[in-house]
């Protein structure tokens, strides 16, 4: 009840890409976990506190709409335990089993009738080849149809900025987008996607 793990993500990129698929003319839902950004009035807001809450509001919401965007950082681990009364300060180190959470956008590739996915990448990486390697192994993995991968090692980018520059990552190409703000690069992703989607469309 007072103690809990969480992650450096401010939701600005979330936030920027649901007002960039707001502004193309989709209707959007925005699944978010807690942050300090107003909802655009102009898509529907499901807020979530666990990668539990989120892990059921986007399989609900994924099973009737055509694109699903995994922007958020879900904890990968949750403490076995939930406690009613906070834990007391004892020995000097502690030691609190984990547990591993349901990968959310995994299970929405995974649909039978799954919408175009893409996935993001928060990784860590020594070199841009090797940002690309470690991307396109969770693409794979995923089974996603589109990875967008940034680098978070860089503070000027990534968590809480208001900029990123991404590589963006298929099953066939990669092509960099430089530096910018996260509205603009939020704008040339949906442009992008679009027409993936459309493309995708038209081979079915
Ligand atoms: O919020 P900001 O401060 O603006 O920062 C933006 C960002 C850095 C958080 C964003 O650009 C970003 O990289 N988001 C993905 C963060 C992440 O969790 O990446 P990952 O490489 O650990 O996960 C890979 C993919 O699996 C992601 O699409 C993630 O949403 C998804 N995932 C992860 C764990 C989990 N339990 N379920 C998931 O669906």
């Amino acid at each position: 009840p007072v103690r809990y793990i969480s992650n450096n993500s401010s939701g600005k990129m979330g936030y920027a890409l649901v007002e960039a698929a707001v502004e193309a003319g989709a209707e959007t839902v925005l699944i978010s976990g807690p942050v300090n950004i107003s909802p655009s009035k102009r898509a529907k807001t499901i807020y979530v506190k666990s990668a539990k809450e989120m892990h059921v509001a986007a399989m609900k919401e994924a099973t009737d709409c055509q694109l699903f965007i995994a922007c958020a950082a879900v904890a990968d681990y949750r403490p076995k335990q939930k406690l009613k009364q906070k834990l007391k300060k004892t020995d000097t180190s502690m030691n609190i089993d984990l547990i591993k959470n349901s990968d959310i956008v995994t299970d929405v590739a995974a649909l039978s009738n799954s919408p175009f996915t893409v996935g993001f990448a928060a990784e860590t990486p020594e070199t841009t080849d090797c940002l690309e390697k470690l991307a396109r192994e969770k693409l794979q993995r995923k089974k996603l149809d589109l990875i967008i991968a940034n680098d978070v090692s860089i503070p000027a980018i990534g968590f809480d900025s208001d900029y990123n520059a991404v590589l963006v990552i298929d099953h066939d190409s990669s092509e960099m987008i430089a530096k910018t703000s996260k509205t603009i690069l939020s704008r040339q992703l949906i442009v992008k996607i679009s027409q993936m989607l459309k493309i995708k469309n038209k081979a079915l």
